[in-house]
């Protein structure tokens, strides 16, 4: 039985007596018992290893004391199902010696045994949803396809995507062809995780703000909502394309049940824009974790009333970043769970 659905109940429209906390990254670098499992284990051991990758995701349940579990992956584990080569190099994120240029390399992609190749994954989830024991519920995830696209024409991560947006320029019908490929992988994926116990599941568009509204509109948003409509029979789906306030309006008609807002947007201004329909999350500045404690807990505050208690997860705008101290995370979730007691709850 699942002790504290929160989320679920969030997101399926509900009224509940706080609103739910979690964070993007949540597993990661600013937690001492994560870097002693990372001075023992290179990075794809800790994701292919289901007994690290459910230890490492337990870990901010239990030290932060969040309402949500998120599976400790990555999204480049596509990629490497589809037969490139991703390196993690310590400092210098991830990279991919081969990148793709023509239809020839997207012919050559992977797509049959997808599923058996990320076992692992699924794996980790199946494991990581008996240890839970319906303390929280567990979030399952992938990058959306723009985002998988900039990393496999890149090679690399990027401050412009200039050579992705290059090829989705100079060459469009294979740019909708990849991210086709990566849209049906994709799906699959994301099924897969829902039935080895994903309870919901997020789409990570990190890089769709490096596209102009009308470029978003073609590269990105159709294929975002293929996979909003493929998962809705299956679990719900918040959609997170970051950097992209001009497409909440849309979003909010779509099949996601939720939408991941950052920080560049006011919270008040983004409920106005999705409408009263679809949950939203976020969308708290990672960097103002470095703040005081006390202005932590003012700008909590601020950020809840902004959103209202209805229909609202709270949330990080963008990942966690290494160097926020353990108990200033801490401050943050404890600061939601008293803030964002709801005053008009009624069983
Ligand atoms: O949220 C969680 O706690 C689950 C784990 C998770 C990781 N990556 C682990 C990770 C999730 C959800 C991701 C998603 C991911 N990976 C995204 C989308 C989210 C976002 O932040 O925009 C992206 C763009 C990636 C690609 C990626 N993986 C990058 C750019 C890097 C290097 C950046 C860095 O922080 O060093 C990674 C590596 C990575 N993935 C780390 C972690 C904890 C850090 C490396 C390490 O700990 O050894």
């Amino acid at each position: 039985m699942q002790k504290n659905d929160l989320i679920l109940r969030v997101l399926n429209g509900e009224q509940t007596e706080r609103v739910p906390v979690w964070m993007m990254r949540q597993a990661g670098r600013y937690l001492p018992d994560y870097m002693k499992l990372k001075a023992k284990y290179d990075f794809f051991t800790r994701v292919e290893t289901p007994e690290l990758a459910t230890e490492i995701t337990l870990q901010p349940v239990n030290q932060v004391g969040v309402d949500a579990a998120i599976i400790f992956s990555d999204i480049l584990v596509i990629p490497q199902a589809m037969g490139l080569e991703v390196l993690m190099e310590e400092g210098k994120g991830p990279s991919l010696p081969r990148v793709i240029q023509t239809q020839k390399d997207i012919d050559a992609l992977r797509t049959d045994g997808v599923e058996e190749s990320l076992n692992y994954v699924t794996e980790a989830l199946s494991l990581t949803k008996k240890e839970l024991n319906g303390r929280v519920p567990l979030i399952g995830f992938a990058g959306a396809p723009w985002t998988i696209l900039c990393y496999m024409v890149e090679g690399k991560g990027s401050k412009t995507w200039d050579k992705a947006k290059q090829f989705a320029y100079t060459q469009p019908l294979e740019a909708h062809n990849l991210l086709q490929k990566i849209t049906d992988i994709t799906i699959q994926y994301l099924i897969a995780q829902v039935k080895a116990g994903a309870d919901l599941v997020q789409v990570f568009d990190s890089w769709a703000g490096s596209l102009s509204p009308a470029d978003f509109k073609i590269y990105a948003q159709p294929y975002l909502l293929q996979i909003a409509d493929a998962l809705k029979p299956h679990a719900p789906v918040i959609l997170f394309p970051k950097g992209t306030w001009h497409a909440i309006k849309d979003l909010g008609q779509s099949s996601a049940a939720g939408i991941g807002i950052d920080w560049c947007i006011d919270p008040a201004t983004a409920r106005a824009f999705a409408g009263n329909h679809i949950t939203l999350q976020g969308n708290f500045d990672p960097a103002k974790l470095l703040a005081p404690i006390p202005d932590i807990r003012n700008a909590v505050k601020e950020m809840i009333n902004g959103f209202g208690h209805h229909r609202y997860i709270a949330n990080l705008g963008h990942g966690i970043t290494p160097n926020v101290p353990v108990d200033h995370a801490r401050a943050f979730v404890d600061a939601v769970k008293e803030f964002g007691v709801n005053p008009t709850y009624k069983k």
